[in-house]
């Protein structure tokens, strides 16, 4: 349980450097992370390269005793490198080149640019790659942001024609798998296919699918190739990659196979103001941010590195710049928010930034200190933090081993992608589906790991399905051997890889499981909703849940009939221990069917107060409130079954304030 911080020598005069090291040690701060944007600084003009500054900063910070996490500084590939050779940039869907005056402007698929990332790369790890302060690299910064990941280079043409050779072999194969019969769509060599862009409607969505395959593909290799450096250079340090929240335009369960540390930057409030969240919600958690989005994340990046190793690698310190509104964070979120990561499994939370900025971009964006040196809230907060993150740690020995969850809520990126380029109805999200069903677990207290299509899932009492349009022969078989309650919901197996209907129809693969057949499906206007009586009680007259969004047309195959529309036509079924949902629910109605699901498989459930979230990590426990009113909660609530076992509170109270947290050691 480490905290560090995001730091920029380069944006100070160096007369600050010294007192800021102090400072950040004395704040209860190890770690700093530097340089991810100072390539300018450090290769002012072709070749020359200006190392002075930066041995200076780095012998400052460690001579505080601060440990550095040293950055590839590929983001932001400075003026007179573009200039040289402006078929770096990134091309956007129109064919218009990116152009220099932000950041990450360059394009993943211009092997000029390659060759310029691994020269960088190569020449600071040659300088710092021993150096006894560095404990850890970091790749680039935030891959994708800003949408960057898709280029239209090309660069890119070429690459994508040589990817698709290589999946294919032959262009025939690549006709008939992609059904290019369908508007005289028949290509006679690879080199005949473009990427999907300026086309006068939808582009063929295989052709689409596999271009989202090789954006995330050259991701993944782009981000290997720094990383192979880095480990030659560097022995003995870790690799890590600050991923972006709610981000799914690569695969980052693939970019992550090659780093030893998976990092998230983690803005709970600018993300509860940028994402599908509804109107009153982003009023409702305006300055403390919905409470499952952070362990959305927490829970989501253990499961992307072997060993589950995960950081926080930016933290929101205050007001952030960049959503629609940018709140101030309740006194008490900080604080909140790190505990929180802590107690998911989480080795170090770094703050973004040290010190806000007073120009440029960023100049609205909080650190931990004001402009004028001053300290903002943030640091009160990390300051009380590192007090109580010491005493705990005094006391308690910390869970090593990879602590696992009960529930499985698989995530699939490429789902994610199938489900941008074909919705069938505006309000239909991926992304929030599985969200919302995560939020439901955590309000019933549940612990959930977040994990991909190939995480073993034979420890799991309870797997859930909450998007899943294409099912491989190899989850299938976990299923089919899985002794664990099963939570399918509506689309899962109902596409091939390809991105045509499944054969059999859908659910494809799982019909057997499941029971049902989908016969028709439909999408619903905005507002619309479809109300669900429980199928046992026949003639009921209150509805007991509310489909939305997306409704299919079911027929029973082995399957019971669990809820059923107003004809009595079946919504939710049930097949043994496997529960289809052809629906999307709303909140409360999620968590009274897993609440359902989740008792029957074992687990014990409990109903939450809004905004209070708990979160185990070996022997600890922590309640957490989101909340505008105190809320009680002790761990009772989770021993009820076995008696014998004692806790213990180690920090804060049984009556837990607003933006308060508890923590309990139980045996
Ligand atoms: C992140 C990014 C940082 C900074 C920060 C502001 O997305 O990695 O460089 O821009 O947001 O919140």
């Amino acid at each position: 349980m480490q905290l560090g911080v995001c730091y920029y020598p380069e944006q100070w005069p160096e007369s600050y450097w010294p007192s800021d090291a102090s400072r950040m040690v004395d704040m209860g701060i190890s770690h700093v992370r530097i340089a991810e944007f100072a390539w300018s600084l450090i290769e002012p003009a072709p070749g020359q390269f200006d190392w002075a500054w930066l041995d200076r900063a780095i012998e400052t910070l460690h001579s505080a005793g601060l440990k550095i996490i040293l950055c590839t500084p590929t983001a932001t590939p400075p003026k007179w490198l573009i200039d040289q050779d402006p078929s770096m940039l990134a091309v956007d869907a129109n064919g218009n080149p990116k152009r220099f005056g932000s950041r990450r402007h360059y394009c993943f698929s211009s092997e000029k640019f390659r060759t310029q990332s691994r020269r960088i790369t190569s020449a600071i790890v040659s300088r710092y790659g021993n150096h006894p302060a560095v404990v850890a690299w970091q790749t680039d910064n935030e891959y994708g942001c800003h949408s960057t990941v898709q280029s239209f280079s090309e660069s890119a043409h070429q690459r994508y024609r040589n990817w698709l050779a290589k999946r294919y072999g032959t262009v025939h194969k690549l006709n008939a798998a992609w059904g290019t019969a369908f508007w005289s769509q028949t290509y006679r060599s690879f080199d005949e296919i473009d990427p999907p862009m300026q086309t006068v409607t939808e582009a063929h969505p295989a052709l689409r699918l596999d271009w989202r395959r090789f954006g995330s593909d050259e991701v993944v290799e782009f981000n290997r190739e720094q990383v192979d450096i880095i480990r030659a250079g560097s022995p003995g340090r870790l690799v890590t990659h600050n991923f972006m929240g709610f981000f799914t335009e690569f695969d980052h369960y693939k970019v992550s196979q090659n780093l030893d540390v998976a990092a998230l930057d983690s803005y709970p409030i600018g993300f509860t103001q940028m994402f599908f969240l509804n109107a009153q919600e982003k009023q409702q958690w305006a300055e403390v941010g919905h409470p499952d989005i952070p362990s959305f994340h927490y829970d989501l990046y253990r499961g992307m590195c072997k060993g589950g190793k995960w950081w926080v690698m930016e933290q929101q310190p205050g007001p952030v710049n960049w959503a629609h509104w940018n709140p101030i964070p309740k006194d008490g979120m900080v604080r909140l928010w790190t505990w929180q990561a802590m107690m998911h499994g989480c080795g170090l939370v770094s703050y973004f930034r040290w010190r806000q900025t007073p120009y440029a971009q960023e100049q609205m964006h909080a650190g931990l200190l004001t402009p004028d040196d001053s300290e903002a809230q943030g640091a009160v907060e990390v300051r009380q933090l590192a007090n109580e993150i010491k005493a705990l740690t005094d006391h308690v020995p910390l869970p090593h081993l990879i602590v696992k969850a009960q529930v499985a809520l698989v995530f699939d990126y490429e789902t994610m992608w199938m489900a941008e380029i074909q919705p069938q109805g505006l309000d239909y999200n991926a992304l929030e589906q599985v969200f919302r069903i995560y939020s439901a677990l955590r309000s019933l207290g549940l612990s959930v790991d977040i994990v991909s299509t190939d995480a073993d899932l034979s420890i799991y009492s309870c797997i859930i399905l909450a998007a899943q349009w294409n099912v491989s022969d190899q989850l299938l078989l976990q299923l089919t051997q899985s002794t664990a309650h099963i939570v399918v919901a509506s689309r899962a197996g109902s596409k091939s890889e390809h991105m045509s209907i499944s054969q059999p129809m859908p659910p494809g693969a799982l019909m057997r499981l499941a029971g049902v057949k989908v016969q028709r499906v439909g999408s619903m206007a905005h507002g619309s909703s479809v109300p669900l009586f429980v199928a046992s009680a026949a003639g009921a007259q209150h509805a007991i849940a509310t489909g939305r969004r997306w409704i299919e047309d079911l027929q029973c195959a082995g399957a019971t009939k669990w809820w059923v529309n107003s004809q009595g036509k079946p919504i939710v079924t049930r097949h043994h221990q496997l529960t289809y949902v052809g629906t999307c629910l709303d909140d409360a109605d999620w968590r009274n069917l897993l609440d359902n699901v989740c008792t029957q498989a074992g687990l014990a459930t409990q109903r939450l107060a809004d905004g209070l979230r708990i979160s185990q990590w070996g022997p600890l426990t922590l309640a957490a409130n989101f909340a505008e009113t105190a809320a009680a909660w002790s761990p009772k609530a989770l021993l009820a079954q076995s008696q014998t076992q004692a806790h213990k509170i180690l920090l804060g109270d049984t009556l837990i304030p607003p933006q308060g947290i508890a923590i309990w050691q139980v045996h």
